[in-house]
């Protein structure tokens, strides 16, 4: 893994990505991405398709490796479980949602004595708990996109990464969705969120990330990047103008 130990990322973020460059099908994908993760609150990381998002939360995970460039963790979030990331279409076990978690809590070292009182707690945080015995695959779009931001949560992580976590939900579905994330991030986990939807952007975030084409275009403070963007790429992006 192109993980630097001796360097961290820098005061109050909890990982950045310096330069970090990507070649997949004969182009630069992520093309000398810079990106702080600040280490609190949540981050919602904005841009076109096909600009890098999903690819740059996988780096951050360490799935993928960077051709070049440096993935710089923070002290917290170093250890092998402190980055938990949800796929966009999350994959569940072909079994209950207790069994989904349980199977979680036991994957993560989670001590046996310990797991009945865990599970508890996340059934009652993701209120899953009169779906408990459903079959997971067998739940609608929403409650399986809950049983999977749990099941990371399982591992306790210190940062969270969403990718697009409520696409195709709808209004009541992603209510659920973004209470969790917002509940997630009041407890001190650092959350961050892949989104297309300024509205959901606008509810959710403290920070602001806007990508495009693999780079990083504009860094900042949710409210004041709402309001008025600084890069003519966001501008254009917002104002629905922006395809690739
Ligand atoms: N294995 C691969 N081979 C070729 N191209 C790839 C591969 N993986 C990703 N890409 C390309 O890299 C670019 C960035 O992909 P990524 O999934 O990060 O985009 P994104 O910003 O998440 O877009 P979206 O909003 O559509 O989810 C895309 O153009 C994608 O087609
Ligand atoms: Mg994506």
């Amino acid at each position: 893994m192109l993980r630097l130990v001796a360097t961290g990322p820098g005061p109050d973020a909890a990982i950045r990505l310096e330069g970090v460059s990507l070649r997949r099908g004969g182009r630069m994908v992520l093309d000398g991405l810079h990106l702080a993760i600040p280490a609190t609150g949540i981050t919602a990381i904005m841009g076109p398709n096909g600009a890098g998002k999903s690819l740059s939360l996988r780096v951050m995970a360490g799935l993928i490796e960077p051709d070049s460039g440096s993935v710089l963790p923070s002290e917290a979030v170093r250890g092998r479980q402190e980055i938990a990331l949800v796929f966009q279409k999350p994959v569940l076990l072909r079994r209950s949602v207790r069994a989904n978690l349980r199977h979680a809590l036991a994957v993560y070292g989670v001590p046996r004595r310990k797991r009945r009182e865990r599970l508890g707690e996340l059934l009652d945080f993701g209120r899953l708990a009169a779906i408990a015995d459903a079959p997971a695959r067998a739940l609608s779009g929403g409650e399986q996109q809950r049983v999977a931001m749990v099941r990371a949560l399982a591992a306790c992580p210190k940062l969270l990464l969403l990718d697009e976590p409520t696409a195709s939900l709808d209004p009541q579905a992603t209510a659920a969705i973004e209470t969790l994330i917002l509940n997630t991030a009041a407890s001190g986990t650092a959350v961050v969120i892949v989104t297309h939807d300024q509205g959901q952007a606008g509810r959710l975030a403290d920070h602001i990330r806007f990508v495009h084409k693999g780079a990083l275009t504009e860094a900042a403070p949710a409210a004041q990047f709402l309001l008025a963007q600084k890069s003519p790429e966001a501008q254009a992006y917002l104002a629905g103008k922006l395809l690739l």
